[in-house]
């Protein structure tokens, strides 16, 4: 599984200590930046790491910006991405369980470090439910493609 990193200066500290997880989990990471402490616009970054998964040139996505609020607003603009911004461990098994979350945003500014670390875990390691869930995807598409349509 490969996996679409992206952060603004914000989420930068983060951003390598998840790298450093994925990177002992064995995943592949595609990190599109920022790579600095220099002040950036975070829909730059959260674009980028976005058209990757909804192209399918990456399979999942993970983005940080201070609060993640940016950054969720940026990814779920796009075509089949189910960006989830989660603020503790029950909100990133839920989001995989019901939602089938494909990006995981967080906050850098409002989620300690190895909280964030546990909530990268378990949001890899849930399965999407299915069932009921399946329905209200399905809506969601609908409402993309009819967006799209208009
Ligand atoms: C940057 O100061 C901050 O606005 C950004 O990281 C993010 O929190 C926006 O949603």
């Amino acid at each position: 599984m490969k996996i679409a990193i992206g952060c603004d200066h914000a989420g930068l500290q983060l951003k390598e200590a998840i790298k450093t997880e994925l990177a002992r989990l064995g995943l592949e990471v595609a990190d599109v930046g920022t790579n600095s402490c220099d002040s950036v616009d975070y829909p730059d970054f959260g674009q980028m790491a976005a058209k990757m998964v909804s192209s399918g040139k990456a399979q999942r996505g993970i983005l940080i910006c201070g609060t993640g609020i940016g950054m969720s607003i940026v990814a779920n603009k796009f075509s089949g991405i189910r960006a989830a911004l989660c603020n503790d461990v029950q909100t990133a098994i839920l989001s995989r369980e019901h939602n089938d979350s494909n990006v995981l945003v967080l906050g850098a500014r409002v989620t300690a470090q190895e909280l964030a670390l546990e909530m990268l875990r378990v949001w890899l390691d849930t399965p999407y439910e299915g069932g009921r869930h399946q329905r209200r995807l399905q809506k969601l598409k609908n409402i993309e493609d009819s967006v799209k349509d208009e």
